[in-house]
């Protein structure tokens, strides 16, 4: 027994010094899988029997609602489709207007229109990217019914004073939660401030099961109908759930970032065209509904979210020593960093920065990172601005952070060095972005 443990110990050093000194590269998202995850995760595919139905998802949902605080949780195939789902329980419908923020994700607008409301856009702070209040007061209707507060990068929007402003206009609030899992306001879990939340484990966000998304509330009779509503809902097939599976096993390896520093090449070259299912099908992009809309979660994903959420506060920690990091960084470098307000603690999924030419810090960072595109367009998508009903020009804080934002890592791969190593890559690119600015402007008459 001893021995093995000898043995175990020299042949992690063995692989931990291997990898002080193998290349590296770090993907935008990973690292909150592990390989055990994997394991429990592979053996639903050898033994199928509760692939897909089984008592872990109810297990999962009282771990999310406690987790946020609040009572009831609801599993589904997507936030987007939990969203769907809680706006028809709040009774919105044809006529009705639902106030969101820009940049936001085509998905959300989506779910809107879906049930017949209009999606009324609302422009967005500098300082931290969330909705601004004002404007979404200048936005209110008679018609008016919800306030969608999304935390954008895990950012805690500045509820005291949101709440307030659908106090005073009779809205309900859903929080979008999305990129916010573990954030806090005021000493409180995000998620539990509005009349619901809803949340994702998408393989991008804080934890993943490839896919997926909660509801949470703490209103009996609204959780009767979103419970209901999920009721509804079909489960995915297994053949669909194997994929998920897979996808969350293959992208754990590949991912890995002395592996990286090689599958890059494969996933540049095959780009959006794996064969595993995708986040946003194209029809969604282009404003439509897929067939196999209403889905819930399967009980495979299940476990591994239930897992996940159980290793959540290291996950979480690390990610805002990350940030950190980041910021005290590029603060002495002269850089814009996000402004949370006085009482939120922020989780940053993602950390973003405001540079001058996003493609050129991408290019430029490539070598140690791929840096992240949210957001690279008003709904995420590019061209979903063209089959929605965003008018150019309504949001115009909105329209210039797509032209300026690139985000950093905070998952936990990300280590001190790489922080360096990222952040020295984006003041180069900030230089050669200003030298080359300099030089067109010498030429110019
Ligand atoms: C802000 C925001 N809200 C909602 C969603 C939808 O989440 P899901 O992909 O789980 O439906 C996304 C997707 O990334 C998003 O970015």
């Amino acid at each position: 027994m001893k021995q093995i443990v000898v043995e175990r110990t020299t042949d992690r050093r063995t692989r931990s010094l291997l990898y002080k000194v193998a290349p590296r590269r770090l993907a935008i998202f990973g690292g909150t899988t592990t390989f055990a995850d994997c394991l429990v995760a592979l053996r639903y595919l050898a033994d199928p029997r509760q692939l897909v139905q089984g008592p872990a998802i109810i297990e999962y949902e009282q771990a999310f609602a406690r987790q946020v605080g609040v009572r009831y949780a609801y599993s589904f195939c997507h936030a987007r489709v939990g969203l769907y789902g809680l706006l028809l329980a709040l009774g919105v419908g044809p006529r009705d207007e639902v106030l969101l923020q820009v940049p936001t994700h085509v998905v959300v607008s989506n779910a809107i229109r879906y049930t017949g409301a209009r999606p009324v856009y609302v422009d967005c702070r500098l300082d931290n990217y969330n909705i601004d209040l004002e404007q979404a007061e200048q936005r209110i209707t008679p018609r008016t019914k919800v306030l969608i507060l999304q935390h954008t990068f895990g950012i805690p929007v500045e509820l005291d004073a949101a709440l307030d402003l659908a106090r005073r206009y009779g809205l309900d609030v859903i929080e979008d939660c999305v990129h916010a899992l573990g954030a806090t306001y005021d000493g409180r879990q995000v998620g539990s401030f509005g009349r619901a939340a809803i949340f994702s484990t998408e393989h991008a966000k804080t934890i993943s099961t490839t896919m997926g998304g909660m509801v949470v509330t703490d209103d009996v009779e609204l959780a009767a109908k979103v419970q209901a509503f999920q009721q509804r809902c079909a489960y995915p097939s297994a053949s669909q759930t194997a994929l998920h599976i897979l996808k969350l096993v293959l992208f754990h390896c590949l991912l890995e970032p002395h592996l990286y520093y090689y599958t890059w090449m494969i996933y540049e070259l095959f780009g959006q065209h794996y064969p595993f299912p995708h986040p946003v099908t194209d029809e969604e992009g282009r404003g439509g509904r897929p067939a196999n809309y209403e889905q819930r979660l399967s009980n495979a994903q299940a476990t591994i979210g239930l897992r996940q959420l159980q290793r959540l506060d290291a996950n979480l920690a690390h990610r805002r020593a990350t940030a950190t990091a980041y910021a005290v960084r590029l603060s002495k470098e002269g850089f814009d960093v996000p402004h949370p307000p006085a009482k939120a603690e922020p989780a940053f999924v993602r950390y973003p920065v405001w540079v001058k030419d996003p493609d050129v810090v991408r290019r430029v960072a490539v070598q140690h990172a791929t840096l992240g595109e949210w957001f690279r367009s008003i709904l995420s998508w590019p061209d979903s601005p063209v089959y929605d009903d965003y008018e150019m020009g309504s949001c115009l804080r909105a329209e210039e952070a797509i032209r300026h934002l690139v985000n950093l890592p905070t998952h936990p791969w990300v280590s001190a060095q790489d922080v360096e190593t990222i952040i020295s890559a984006v003041v180069r690119a900030t230089t050669m972005v200003r030298s080359r600015d300099t030089i067109k402007k010498g030429h110019e008459p």
